[in-house]
């Protein structure tokens, strides 16, 4: 299995310095979400150290969630322990797993713009589809692009107490629509963390509707905020999907 480096050292930092996220709003657009369609087993991919999955387990949801990353999914069953809720992580590559069957899958946090090739968002939709039971859905967060235009660099620095946090993007290839996301993280100004992915810069519509055609979704909703409004920013590629299974 491939090793995925992210925050390995500290995956605090990351707890921190992302941490401006509106988590609470998240969380009540899934539980209305999966109140409505009965969904009980749910699995958080790309979790991390799954701030949105700890939440729902705690309000009474068997939560299930994968991440690659050691040290985040450690810091997750650490905060799961200390907040008293039972959640199971499990190291697995959201690009080919077998879990189970569950009634909804998430991913937030544009986490899926880390498949940047097609064939491995097409093996992920498989995938996902496969740890699914019928008519599952499938939420995907894509609501909080780190740029303007997805064509231009842009830094952006966070600050919270003693942890400062850069995030550079910078696109890489027009054609085929990657780009470069590098976050470090400073304690007390001395350089902790750096991390640097190659990412793929959004998902358009058009591909969302390819990707879904060909691995068993439909498209049921799409929304532009986590407060179900759905008239879509025209000048960003920002959207939430919720897709399920045909
Ligand atoms: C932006 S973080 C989001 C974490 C968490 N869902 C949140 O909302 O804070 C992206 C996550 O994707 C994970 N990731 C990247 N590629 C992955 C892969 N192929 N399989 C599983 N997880 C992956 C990283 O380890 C990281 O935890």
């Amino acid at each position: 299995m491939m090793e995925f480096k992210y925050f390995e050292k500290s995956p605090e930092l990351y707890e921190e310095g992302f941490d401006y996220r509106k988590i609470n709003q998240q969380v009540s657009f899934l539980d209305k979400l999966f109140s409505k369609y009965k969904s009980e087993e749910i699995l958080d991919v790309a979790c991390g150290h799954t701030p949105q999955g700890r939440k729902l387990a705690k309000k009474g949801y068997n939560v299930s969630g994968i991440d690659l990353s050691e040290s985040l999914l450690k810091l997750g069953k650490q905060r799961a322990k200390e907040e008293g809720v039972k959640i199971k992580l499990y190291k697995k590559d959201m690009r080919k797993f077998n879990l189970g069957k569950f009634d909804a899958a998430y991913i937030m946090f544009s986490s899926i713009l880390h498949l940047f090739k097609k064939k491995d968002l097409l093996s992920h939709f498989k995938s996902v589809n496969s740890n699914l039971k019928k008519n599952g859905l499938y939420v995907i967060d894509l609501s909080d692009l780190p740029f303007d235009s997805p064509f231009k660099s842009t830094t952006f620095k966070k600050r919270k107490k003693d942890i400062r946090t850069i995030i550079t993007y910078k696109p890489l290839n027009r054609k085929n629509l990657t780009a470069n996301f590098t976050c470090t993280s400073f304690f007390k100004d001395k350089k902790v963390n750096e991390d640097s992915f190659t990412v793929l810069m959004f998902i358009s519509l058009t591909l969302l509707k390819e990707l879904t055609k060909k691995t068993g979704f439909e498209i049921l909703d799409i929304y532009s905020d986590f407060k179900f409004n759905k008239k879509l920013n025209p000048k960003k590629p920002e959207y939430i999907a919720v897709l399920r299974k045909t």
